[in-house]
Order: structure tokens, then C-alpha cells, then sequence
């Protein structure tokens, strides 16, 4: 059977994969959705012109992450799409953040969707498509948003290297990363700082982002970067020495 699996399938960009990849993959057969709240899990569910299997765990836990094996080991799928878009983030001072804060971010937005990889991977052939939601904080530093900053470095950079290792597979990787998007996450995001009005401004629509990023990864390219502001600063991040950028951070 071919599937699809997405992770934070619940809410926000998760939600629009979801409902997008059986209009960009008609060949999927089942999506997999992944997230904690089944109710809203179930609420997506009948948006998507597939059929589905709701997969309410916590990917934190061990017994989250063993679910999803279990289900792999005995329906053993075709994965044609992986989506890893779980992920927290959260804005303020390093020192504001908890501990455990910062390691939920580092585990959530690294360690769940690395785990997920080396699990589903094997389950991947030829043709096969894997998207990670980044973001445009991967592309420097930052102060006031740095555990996630780096959090989603380390996913970029990641998917870059894989996106060359799994070319051979005909397995294509595609990183995503936008600017600040309109989802539950930047509420959820504002425990410690305000989010800057900037980039409220220009805060990108999540329905546009997801779009994209599935236009690209059937494009097969590496990253999906969507807006002009972000492209720009995808650039700037590339050419301006990061001693000058940190003035302005
Ligand atoms: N929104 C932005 O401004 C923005 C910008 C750039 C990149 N991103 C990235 O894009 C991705 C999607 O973000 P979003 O804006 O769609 O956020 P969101 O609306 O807050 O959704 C986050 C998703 O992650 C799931 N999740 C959180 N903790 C989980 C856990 N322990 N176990 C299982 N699932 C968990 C949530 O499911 P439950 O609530 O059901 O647990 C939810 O479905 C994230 O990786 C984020 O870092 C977001």
C-alpha cells in the first residue's frame, strides 16, 4: 500500500499537507496523520480525499516513537511521502527558557524526525519524496530565538546532506524554510518575547507555504524558501560577513 505519513498533522502547516498531498499524489492510498490531539486529528482527517489512519501519539515518548515502528513493521507501506512538520519553538532569552524548554525544542525539531528517517527510510523506494520543515531561522544565528534557531540549522543542514545521499535511491529531499508563519505555533511561541512587528508584517499564509513546498519537492529541489523577504535573506545570510549581521540582530 502506498502511504503518506505527516507528522504535526493536527495543526497549522501539518494540516495543509495533509489535505494537499492526495491532490498532489493521487497514488497515495492511505495518509498516516501523526499528532497528539485526536479530535483535531480527526477533524483533519475528513478533509483529506484519501483514506486515513489517525496516529494519536506523543513523539517524545518512547512508546510514540514505537507505535509508529509497530505499524510499520506489520503493514509494512510504501512510503511515497514522509513530511516531518512537528515542531515547537520558542521566542525569549536562553536564559528565560527551562530546561526541559529547550531540550522539548532540540528533541522535538531534531532527535523525533532523525529518529523517524532512519525508521522509514528503508520503507522508501525509488520516486519517493521526504520534506522537513526548517525554517528561515536556520539560516543564521539568533539571539532571543537561538535553541530553536539552531534546532532548525541542524534539520537544514541535514536535509542538504541527505538530499546528495539519497539522490542515488532516486529519493528526493526537500527542506523547508519559511519566515514567520500565521499558525498556532507563534501564540504558542510567545510564552517569554513578543514576536517582532516586522515580522508580523510580512508574516506569510500557511495554505501558500505548504503549496510551495510541494510544488518544489516535486521539482525535486533541496530547499523551499517561499517569499521574496526570505529569499533575500537567504542571500543576505550567504554574502554579509555574520560579525555585521549581529549588529542588526
Ligand atoms: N509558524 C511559523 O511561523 C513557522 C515558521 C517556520 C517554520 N515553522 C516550522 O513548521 C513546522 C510546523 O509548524 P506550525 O506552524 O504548523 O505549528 P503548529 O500549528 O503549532 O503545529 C505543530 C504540530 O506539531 C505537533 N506536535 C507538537 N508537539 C508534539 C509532540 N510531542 N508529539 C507529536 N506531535 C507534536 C502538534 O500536534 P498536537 O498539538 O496534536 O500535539 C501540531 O500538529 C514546525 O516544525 C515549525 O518549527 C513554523
Amino acid at each position: 500500500m502506498k502511504v503518506a505519513i505527516i507528522t504535526g498533522a493536527s495543526s497549522g502547516m501539518g494540516k495543509w499537507f495533509s489535505v494537499y498531498v492526495p491532490m498532489f499524489y493521487p497514488e497515495i492510498e492511505e495518509v498516516w496523520l501523526v499528532g497528539r490531539n485526536v479530535n483535531r486529528l480527526e477533524i483533519v482527517a475528513k478533509h483529506v480525499n484519501a483514506s486515513t489512519k489517525i496516529i494519536a501519539v506523543d513523539l517524545l515518548s518512547e512508546s510514540g516513537i514505537e507505535t509508529i515502528k509497530k505499524l510499520l513493521e506489520e503493514n509494512k507501506p510504501e512510503v511515497d511521502i514522509l513530511i516531518n512538520s512537528a515542531g515547537v519553538g520558542m521566542l525569549g532569552d536562553f536564559e528565560r527558557l527551562s530546561v526541559k524548554e529547550s531540550l522539548e525544542t532540540i528533541n522535538l525539531n531534531c532527535v523525533v524526525p532523525t529518529r523517524l528517517m532512519h525508521m522509514i527510510i528503508p520503507y522508501m523506494n525509488k520516486g519517493s519524496h521526504l520534506i522537513n520543515m526548517a525554517s528561515g531561522a536556520a539560516f543564521i544565528c539568533q539571539p532571543g530565538f537561538a535553541v530553536y534557531a539552531a534546532s532548525k540549522a541542524y534539520i537544514l543542514s541535514l536535509g542538504d546532506a541527505l538530499s546528495k545521499e539519497l539522490r542515488h535511491r532516486n529519493i528526493y529531499v526537500t527542506t523547508v524554510c519559511p519566515g514567520a508563519v500565521n499558525t498556532p505555533f507563534i501564540t504558542k511561541s510567545q510564552k517569554y518575547a513578543k514576536i517582532r512587528w516586522f515580522k508580523k508584517l510580512i508574516m506569510a499564509n500557511e495554505r501558500c507555504v505548504v503549496h510551495l513546498a510541494l510544488w518544489d519537492s516535486k521539482k525535486k529541489k533541496t530547499r523551499s524558501i517561499y517569499g521574496i523577504y526570505m529569499l533575500l535573506f537567504s542571500v543576505v545570510c550567504k554574502v554579509i560577513p555574520l560579525k555585521i549581521l549581529m549588529k542588526f540582530m
